[in-house]
């Protein structure tokens, strides 16, 4: 079975622990406890990685341009094909257009923004857009979250209903 390069799985599995990572710290950062700087050291590593998404998403991009992806099995149907690229496809736009989104709302308040600790200029948008920005955040975090299920989804369904194993294309075990 043919794989993606070595490249795309490093960026593939090092990305999907950040992004996955980023959503839990976004939507469960009201549950930490504010007592000792807790939140804002969440907060403020969810700012650091989301910032460095953006940077790994665009050297994803250029890599994914130089080595396009291995064929995909003879036997998808055209409609696997259609959704599998729609979901890929959505999943670049939101992985890049998310922490974007981030940025920009930074203007919402006065605070520095750091990443880990380097001060990162802000855009300087008038406060009605970086609360369009934050609106954003939300529904791009609820799309990739869904896209992040239907991904998954799509695996298990190759696994269990067409018995074919789709984990090692990216990296994950031997093919058989
Ligand atoms: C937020 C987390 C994740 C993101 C953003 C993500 C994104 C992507 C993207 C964009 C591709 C297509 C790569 C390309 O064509 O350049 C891909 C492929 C793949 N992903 Fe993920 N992924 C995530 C999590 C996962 C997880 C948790 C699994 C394991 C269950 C997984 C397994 C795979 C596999 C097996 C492929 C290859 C599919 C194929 O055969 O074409 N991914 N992923
Ligand atoms: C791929 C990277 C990122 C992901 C997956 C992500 C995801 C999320 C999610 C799901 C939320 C909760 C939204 C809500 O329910 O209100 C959130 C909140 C937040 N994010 Fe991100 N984010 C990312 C990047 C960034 C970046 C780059 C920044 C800023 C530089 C940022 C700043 C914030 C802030 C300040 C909040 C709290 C908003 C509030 O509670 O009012 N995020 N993020």
């Amino acid at each position: 079975m043919s794989r993606y390069s070595k490249g795309a799985i490093t960026l593939h599995w090092l990305m999907a622990v950040l992004i996955i990572g980023n959503l839990a710290g976004g939507f469960l950062h009201d549950f930490v406890p504010t007592e000792g700087g807790q939140r804002s050291l969440v907060m403020s590593l969810h700012k650091s990685f989301g910032l460095s998404i953006i940077v790994l998403s665009l050297v994803r991009l250029g890599w994914r341009l130089a080595n396009p992806p291995p064929p995909l099995p003879n036997y998808f149907t055209t409609g696997e094909r259609f959704l599998s690229k729609t979901v890929h496809g959505a999943f670049y736009a939101a992985m890049l257009a998310l922490p974007l989104s981030g940025w920009v709302m930074a203007d919402r308040n006065t605070r520095p923004l750091g990443w880990f600790g380097v001060p990162v200029p802000k855009f300087g948008v008038e406060k009605a857009i970086a609360d369009t920005a934050h609106d954003l955040h939300e529904i791009l975090g609820w799309a990739l979250l869904a896209l992040l299920a239907l991904h998954v989804m799509g695996i298990i369904k190759h696994k269990w209903l067409d018995r074919d194993n789709l984990l090692p294309r990216m990296g994950l075990g031997r093919a058989r």
